[in-house]
């Protein structure tokens, strides 16, 4: 079964195929394109919706285009198309939709909207063979912070979440805090690196709460006070800066880990995924091996590339649906907004 992915629902236009065998679920990529909005964006300090849509119309057909040709494909070839429906920035999502059914009804190819965080809750498949079911997915992202409990393909029960800033955002935010540029994760994650993480005593937000959620928006207003209680950010030198970081990464880490593995715990999951662009953090993958390891939890980790927005995932998802003999949707739209539970 040969599908074509599709993902614009943010800052990224990217396309993939990926190739698999429903009757044993294995399955590769066959090729793949990523275009980052990144620098566009980095000068606004965010994305701004607009730009966005215009980038991934100007990007999306010629990236079609050149994936066929590296795989050496024609559109009679493919059998599916995926594309993201939601949720994102309505612009940017109609941009990709809108090219996957006009696409899918020149060439006479079924198209499946998918949710991208059921792209990203599946990811790990895309390294080989899902865990068994039921697992725990920690889904870290720009706008989400989810604790998912996976009971098959399909099945996804919210089992936490953040009542107000993502664990993305906090990075942003205290990022930009620090004077970093725009995505400000991977950068706050690069200063931090040998960082002192215990020199600036931050919070951990609802850590010692016995449940589930998170609550990110107080380490950030404490990252905002300990900059200011340092005499402002031109008074903070090269190693306040990379301490202040470390310290920050710290914070977030700890309760992501603690909290993800009290969700293993208290529901008998002794398999934990994480996906989400921040679960390309290095410090957060390592924290996590080493502290489920000793809970006799196994981790599960997608390959950095595919922890950020790809359409490797958007593809995979489809795969997967198809071949547990979800039904196509016959009418549906884009939407911003859309649940994770409610998506079957
Ligand atoms: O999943 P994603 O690529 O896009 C959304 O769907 O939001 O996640 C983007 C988020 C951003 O907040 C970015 O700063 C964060 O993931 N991120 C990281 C790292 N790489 C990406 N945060 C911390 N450390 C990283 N290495
Ligand atoms: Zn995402």
């Amino acid at each position: 079964m040969i599908i074509l992915g599709i993902e614009s629902s943010c800052d990224e236009t990217a396309v993939a195929i990926y190739e698999g065998d429903p009757v044993n679920g294995q399955g590769h990529i066959v090729a793949e394109q990523i275009a980052s909005q990144i620098e566009t964006h980095a000068k606004f300090g965010g994305v701004v919706p607009e730009v966005a849509s215009r980038e991934h119309l100007t990007a999306l057909g010629p990236m079609v285009d050149a994936l066929l040709s590296e795989a050496s494909l024609n559109w009679s070839d493919i059998e599916h198309i995926a594309v993201t429906a939601g949720p994102g920035l309505m612009g940017a999502l109609l941009v990709g939709t809108s090219y996957a059914r006009a696409a899918g009804m020149v060439n006479d190819i079924p198209v499946m909207p998918i949710h991208h965080m059921e792209g990203h809750l599946l990811a790990p498949g895309l390294e080989g063979v899902l865990p068994v079911f039921p697992f725990i997915t920690l889904l870290v992202s720009g706008g989400h912070t989810l604790l998912v409990q996976v009971k098959a393909v399909g099945q996804y029960e919210v089992i936490g979440q953040t009542l107000d800033d993502a664990a993305g955002e906090c990075f942003d935010k205290s990022a930009r805090l620090l004077g970093l540029p725009y995505p400000g994760g991977p950068e706050l994650a690069a200063l931090a690196v040998d960082g002192n993480a215990r020199r600036y005593k931050l919070p951990r937000p609802m850590l010692n709460r016995d449940n589930l959620n998170f609550s990110f928006s107080g380490l950030k207003t404490a990252v905002m006070y300990a900059v200011k209680g340092a005499g402002g950010l031109e008074c903070l030198g090269k190693a306040e800066r990379r301490d202040m970081a470390a310290g920050i990464e710290s914070a977030i880490c700890e309760v992501l880990v603690k909290k993800s593995i009290r969700a293993c715990l208290q529901t008998d999951s002794p398999r934990l995924v994480i996906a989400g662009g921040v679960a390309a953090n290095k410090r957060l993958r390592e924290m996590l091996t080493e502290l489920a390891g000793k809970k006799g939890i196994a981790v599960y980790l997608p390959h950095p590339r595919h922890c950020t927005d790809n359409a490797a995932m958007i593809a995979y998802a489809a795969f997967q649906k198809i071949r547990s003999g979800m039904p196509y949707f016959e009418n549906w739209d884009a939407r911003p907004r859309w649940s994770l539970s409610g998506i079957k």
